[in-house]
């Protein structure tokens, strides 16, 4: 297949590249990098030993959109977004231009250049109110911030487009907590800034750019008291990624499919699990709960089993030993030793 890949010089999207690129597609990637470094372009072609072209274009440029989209792509994969859930309440404005209005940007090209197979990163965000876990697809949506409104609202038009004419193919997958990186060490998690996430979190502490973790609560109803998550191995998502689109034909309209273990880690469990890889103390101190934050959310990933034949085969050691790696012979991340990045 001929595949578009938006967002491919960030983490989800060159762990993707790369696998399609390994299963033999061609990969055509582009990226405005805005959180990325086109060196991950460079590292993907490296680990591949194939060639994948790369574009820098921005999802609100419709001229360049239709442009590329005209090329004749058997499907896209869209991971292209911005992701920082703080940030979106600060600055919702951006999130909905660069996330809704970019998608129906990249909808409308495709829908013009006649390309109608979408695989498209969604969240378990919008799931927002969770009680019991494991959740599965039909769990009532809703969400608690403007970053997962826009996951919410982009799931919606996707819904939308696929019923307002025959021929869509649409493939939703609803992360849980992606962690992890590529064997290698060549290619993994680059946050600018402090990181968003938890996992880079635990692994700069762990390589001596942070003093400690912040464990936001101790007092949730879970064995530990600390909140429950089900992690991922990335290239386990980069895998399903694959999955989806050698099954797309079984699709029609569009499909919401949850990519999780299904089974679920404490944060306390995974700094031990992080300690173990590296070998290093992880120092960590008890915040209080961040709002918004639920108790314990795992995947019930019985769909992605059925309809995309995948499931997770990464342990927690192993995604705790792959990330160790990248971190660890990538301390700064792609661009070296960068003071002014973070
Ligand atoms: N990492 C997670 O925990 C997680 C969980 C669930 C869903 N997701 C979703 O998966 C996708 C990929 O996430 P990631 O962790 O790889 O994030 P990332 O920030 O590493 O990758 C996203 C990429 O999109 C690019 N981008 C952003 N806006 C763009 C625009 N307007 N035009 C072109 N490129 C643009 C960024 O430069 C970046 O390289 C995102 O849509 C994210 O919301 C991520």
């Amino acid at each position: 297949m001929k595949v578009l890949v938006t967002g491919a010089a960030g983490y989800i999207g060159s762990h993707a590249a790369l696998e399609l690129l390994e299963a033999g597609h061609e990969v055509v990637g582009f990226d405005n990098l805005s959180n990325s470094s086109e060196r991950a372009i460079a590292r993907i072609r490296e680990v591949a030993g194939r060639a994948m072209r790369f574009e820098r274009l921005d999802l609100l440029d419709m001229d360049g959109l239709t442009r590329l989209l005209a090329e004749d792509f058997d499907a896209v994969v869209h991971f292209a977004g911005l992701k920082a859930v703080a940030e979106s309440v600060e600055k919702p404005l951006e999130y909905w231009r660069n996330n809704v209005s970019g998608s129906a940007n990249l909808l409308a090209a495709m829908k013009a250049a006649g390309c109608r197979r979408l695989v498209f990163s969604s969240s378990c965000t919008v799931y927002g109110e969770v009680g019991k876990s494991p959740i599965d697809e039909n769990h009532p949506r809703s969400a608690a911030n403007p970053y997962g409104n826009t996951k919410l609202v982009i799931e919606d038009m996707c819904f939308d487009l696929a019923r307002s004419e025959p021929g869509w193919k649409i493939v939703l997958l609803r992360y849980f907590n992606p962690v992890g990186a590529h064997e290698s060490g060549r290619i993994g998690e680059d946050p600018r800034g402090v990181p968003n996430n938890l996992m880079p979190f635990i692994m700069q502490t762990a390589v001596g750019i942070r003093d400690k973790v912040r464990v936001f609560g101790g007092d949730y109803a879970t064995p530990d008291g600390t909140g429950v998550r089900d992690f991922v191995h990335v290239v386990d998502l980069a895998r399903a990624h694959l999955a989806a689109l050698e099954r797309i034909e079984d699709f029609s309209g569009a499909v919401a499919v949850n990519l999780g273990t299904g089974r679920g880690f404490s944060v306390l469990e995974l700094i031990e699990a992080a300690s173990r890889a590296s070998g290093r103390r992880i120092p960590f101190e008890f915040a209080p709960r961040r709002p918004g934050d639920a108790a314990a959310i795992w995947a019930d990933a019985t769909l992605a089993r059925e309809k995309l034949g995948w499931s997770a085969a990464l342990d927690l050691d192993r995604m705790c030993a792959d990330h160790w790696r990248w971190q660890r012979s990538n301390p700064a991340g792609y661009e070296g030793d960068s003071a002014a990045k973070r």
